[in-house]
């Protein structure tokens, strides 16, 4: 079976998002494939339309009759196409998620191709992935000039911030969050080239001076490097996020010492060597905010390793912001919850499912997080709008219990 799973983040009120986006009509106006789009009934909350595409390079002009179901109460759509051509079936679930830098729009497509059909369920996956980020590109630049709002200004225009780990996840959210507030970023990765050149391509879409660079922070001399990287490009720094992080889920007894030492490394260690290294390019003002996690105070399973290095970072946070705090720079936590990440999405559809239904369950907001949210509390810590709070742990955990 072929399935998609792709988000965008629209800096719009919802409501205009969710009426922009449901209107039918109005589509040839807002997606670059479709020629046409005509609203055939509408019976008890169920549009029937046929979307017709842009003649394709042999001149055919591609045309199905779809129907679609909005729930204005959930902010989710169903939606599947009536006449299905090449595929068996397919069917498009879209969720709308009010967060922190607006509106996150979500669709889940899921369908099967016929055995016959040109492509097959891997091939028209890969299609629909790129296809559908080239659509919310456009869907997101269209609503967010219709909106025409410009980024709150929360005197963040301008700052310089290191960001660690901002090519995937949360740090990704963050990074994402700081750029469109006006701050410019320098973050790092380790490995994943394709997602640090699909995070250049986006910040060379927002303005100002960004820069995605390599740099291992389990090795000193490369977070030397990314600090020297930071001083060459910026001069100074006013903001310093310790986002990237590492975890693994293994019986305490069986726990190698490897595997402690790797992640007390990059989760504590490198992160309190990023801020020494920091430390002279700072600033009264400047902010240091360590990305923690709820489970510090609550503990869980086969993750002592990771509890520790995480409690470690509070104790860190604490002390430097009585220490940093004569010097006008201020010291925090973050601790989120669980935020759903690329790394969730690509685990299969039904643990998936059990998670959000947990998830659902265990929190005052019936569900997990989104990388933005935490950016928005790292926003607030970073600007200054917070320049009276310091040694604090801001959760950002939907109320989990
Ligand atoms: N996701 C959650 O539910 C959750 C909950 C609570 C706290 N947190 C915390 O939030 C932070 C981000 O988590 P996440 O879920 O977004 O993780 P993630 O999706 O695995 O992303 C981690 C990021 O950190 C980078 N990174 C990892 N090791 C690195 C190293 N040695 N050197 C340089 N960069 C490195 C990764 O780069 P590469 O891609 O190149 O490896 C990636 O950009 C972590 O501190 C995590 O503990 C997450």
């Amino acid at each position: 079976m072929g399935h998609t799973d792709n988000s965008v983040l629209v800096d719009a009120p919802l409501s205009l998002v969710w009426e922009v986006t449901n209107d039918v009509a109005g589509w040839p106006e807002l997606f670059s494939e479709y020629a046409s789009a005509e609203v055939l009934s509408e019976v008890d909350g169920t549009t029937t339309f046929r979307l017709a595409l842009h003649p394709d390079e042999q001149g055919r002009t591609w045309s199905w009759v779809s129907e679609r179901t909005p729930d204005p109460a959930t902010r989710t759509v169903r939606a599947r196409r009536v006449e299905t051509g090449v595929f068996e079936f397919m069917e498009i679930y879209w969720e709308y998620h009010e967060v922190a830098g607006g509106v996150l729009m979500r669709w889940v497509q899921d369908f099967r191709m016929k055995s016959d059909a040109p492509l097959d369920d891997e091939a028209m996956t890969e299609r629909l992935n790129r296809n559908t980020v080239t659509q919310m590109g456009l869907i997101k630049e269209r609503i967010e000039a219709a909106a025409g709002q410009p980024a709150a200004d929360l005197g963040l225009a301008g700052k310089k911030v290191l960001v660690t780990g901002g090519t995937r996840g949360v740090g990704r959210g963050i990074v994402g969050m700081l750029a469109r507030a006006g701050a410019d970023v320098l973050t790092c990765y380790r490995q994943q080239d394709e997602e640090a050149a699909s995070l250049e391509r986006e910040l060379k879409q927002t303005a100002g001076t960004h820069h995605v660079v390599r740099a291992d922070l389990a090795d000193a001399t490369e977070i030397e490097r990314l600090v020297d990287e930071c001083e060459v490009r910026f001069g100074t720094l006013d903001a310093v996020v310790n986002n990237a992080g590492v975890i693994s889920h293994v019986p305490y007894r069986e726990l190698p010492v490897e595997e402690w030492r790797r992640v007390l490394e990059v989760n504590l260690t490198a992160s309190h060597l990023v801020t020494q290294y920091a430390l002279p390019l700072l600033s009264r003002g400047s902010s240091i905010i360590y990305i923690g996690s709820k489970v510090a105070e609550v503990g869980v399973p086969l993750r002592a390793h990771y509890t520790a290095a995480k409690a470690g970072l509070v104790g860190l946070a604490l002390s430097l912001s009585k220490e940093l705090g004569p010097k006008g720079i201020r010291v925090n936590v973050v601790a989120p919850g669980v935020i759903e990440t690329e790394a969730m999405r690509k685990l299969p559809q039904d643990t998936r499912d059990q998670l959000r239904a947990r998830y659902r369950d265990k929190t005052a907001l019936g569900r997990l997080g989104e990388p933005q949210e935490v950016g928005g509390a790292v926003l607030f810590l970073a600007s200054p709008l917070s320049s009276y709070i310091t040694g604090e742990v801001l959760h950002v955990g939907g109320g989990i219990s």
